[in-house]
């Protein structure tokens, strides 16, 4: 059974999501970790599964941060085949994603490649949508590379942008098509 390793910055319910897809055996994939580079809502959601996860402190290990992600993703015994990116912030150094080249994915909340890049990210990327007058957005499932939201798209999921949005009514909206795309995503990613 492949091993996916969950990185994650916020409040996860993308990390929800592929726990309840596995728990319920519409994922097949065991969670060897999930990473995290801030105290953040996430870590309770892994615990709560008796998940095994790790606080690594964006702020205190700077550039070596990727490399002790490495450390735990190349460890017997929190290992992983694949990497999921579910809302996590930090930028991987580039002999990281050198090293996982093809075996780690991303989801963002937008049509790829609209709206992505540095500082794209939470309500901005929302608050941008609606500014440029688009009439859909959507979210997009990605390999990563060494660009911002750059890598090889995978697949991506539409929803319309409606006069009366606001950026977080907006951000709800695409965040309940994020799931049910990361699932799909996982899913291709793990029959290739
Ligand atoms: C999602 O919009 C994701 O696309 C983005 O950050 C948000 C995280 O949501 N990169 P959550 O932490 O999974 O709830």
């Amino acid at each position: 059974m492949f091993k996916i390793a969950v990185l994650v910055s916020g409040g996860g319910t993308n990390l929800q999501a592929i726990i309840d897809n596995i728990e319920n055996r519409n994922l097949d994939c065991k969670i060897s970790c999930v990473i995290a580079d801030r105290d953040c809502f996430s870590l309770e959601r892994a615990g709560k599964h008796n998940i095994p996860k790790f606080l690594l402190d964006r702020k205190k290990l700077k550039e070596n941060l990727s490399v002790e992600i490495d450390k735990i993703l190349s460890s017997d015994e929190h290992g992983a085949d694949y990497i999921v990116l579910a809302g996590y912030l930090s930028i991987l150094s580039k002999d990281f994603i050198e090293k996982w080249n093809k075996r780690i994915i991303n989801i963002h909340p937008s049509l790829l490649p609209k709206f992505g890049g540095k500082g794209m990210y939470g309500l901005k990327v929302h608050k941008a949508v609606i500014e440029a007058g688009e009439k859909e957005s959507g979210c997009t499932i990605h390999f990563v590379d060494s660009g911002v939201d750059t890598g090889e798209i995978i697949a991506n999921e539409k929803v319309p942008v409606l006069s009366t949005d606001t950026a977080e009514i907006l951000q709800k909206r695409v965040l309940e098509k994020e799931h049910s795309l990361l699932i799909k995503g996982i899913k291709i990613l793990l029959n290739k």
